[in-house]
């Protein structure tokens, strides 16, 4: 089971349309992915038109203690893959305000891999959408995750944003129990990139001579995203025609490779 978590301690950098996009494509593809909104907004939760039910939440699972079963909602396909066949299958732990308690209710901060390693063989993949502010949450976080996806603006905030992040990512590898293994960084997704302007290639010059081969080729600005979302979709369903759904093909593609690569 591969544990994927998207992070950039930026908001509005496009982790939530990237992490729902990333866990409809390997579903689609033929895994079986579980998607978990760990950010108290609920934006993901809300992109696969699901409510976060009374238990079936993210802080239900964690410190109701509540089963798997009786947390998780499959989100209806027609939104998320459209009509593509989907060859896998698709499930959604919700988020909402309550996440926000889930580090003041314990000082586990290793529960969240014990919940998952009970779908060890059941699960391949785990998608985690999170919250651009970094909390005690994100430490149990990255305890259970295997790889980390990082997007960002071409904007220098969000570059300081990503710094950051990785900075603490350095940090949780070198302070990890010797049993763990080391979060491994699949790659640096620059997003709503607009060609040919000054800044938005500074920061791609930027970022290449700070990561090099990490930097995934940008995606472009495309208002197709903003009315996909508003439609309640994804860019799979909503316009499967169009050059962003070609750009997150491209991106699933760079992801399942990635892994294959890192092991
Ligand atoms: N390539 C793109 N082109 C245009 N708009 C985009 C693109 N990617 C994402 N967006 C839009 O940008 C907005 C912010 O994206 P998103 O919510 O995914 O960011 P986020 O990093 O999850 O934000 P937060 O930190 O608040 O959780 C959304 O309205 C989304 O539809
Ligand atoms: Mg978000």
């Amino acid at each position: 089971m591969r544990v994927l978590t998207l992070l950039n301690e930026k908001g509005g950098v496009g982790k939530t349309t990237l992490a729902v996009h990333i866990a409809a494509g390997l579903a689609i593809n033929g895994a079986r992915v579980l998607f978990i909104d760990t950010d108290p907004q609920g934006n993901g939760t809300t992109s696969f038109n699901v409510m976060a039910g009374k238990y079936q939440n993210l802080f239900g699972l964690l410190i109701d203690a509540e089963e798997w079963r009786d947390v998780l909602v499959a989100p209806s396909p027609e939104s998320w893959a459209g009509d593509y066949v989907v060859e896998g299958r698709l499930s959604v732990l919700a988020g909402n305000i309550k996440t926000r308690l889930i580090p003041a209710s314990t000082d586990n901060m290793l529960l969240m891999r014990q919940r998952l390693e009970e779908l060890e063989g059941l699960v391949d993949w785990v998608i985690m959408d999170t919250s651009p502010t970094p909390s005690l949450l994100n430490v149990m976080l990255l305890n259970a995750t295997t790889h980390t996806m990082h997007p960002t603006q071409l904007e220098a905030l969000s570059l300081s944003g990503l710094g950051r992040t990785l900075e603490h990512i350095e940090a949780h590898n070198s302070s990890r129990p010797r049993n763990q293994d080391e979060v491994q960084v699949l790659g640096i997704q620059p997003t709503m990139y607009r060609a040919g302007t000054t800044a938005h290639q500074t920061g791609l010059q930027l970022l290449d001579d700070a990561y090099g081969e990490m930097v995934y080729p940008p995606t472009s600005l495309r208002i197709v995203w903003s009315e996909a979302s508003y439609a309640g979709q994804t860019v799979f369903a909503y316009a499967p025609d169009s050059p962003a759904c070609d750009e997150a093909w491209g991106l699933v593609g760079k992801v399942q490779l990635g892994v294959m690569q890192h092991g």
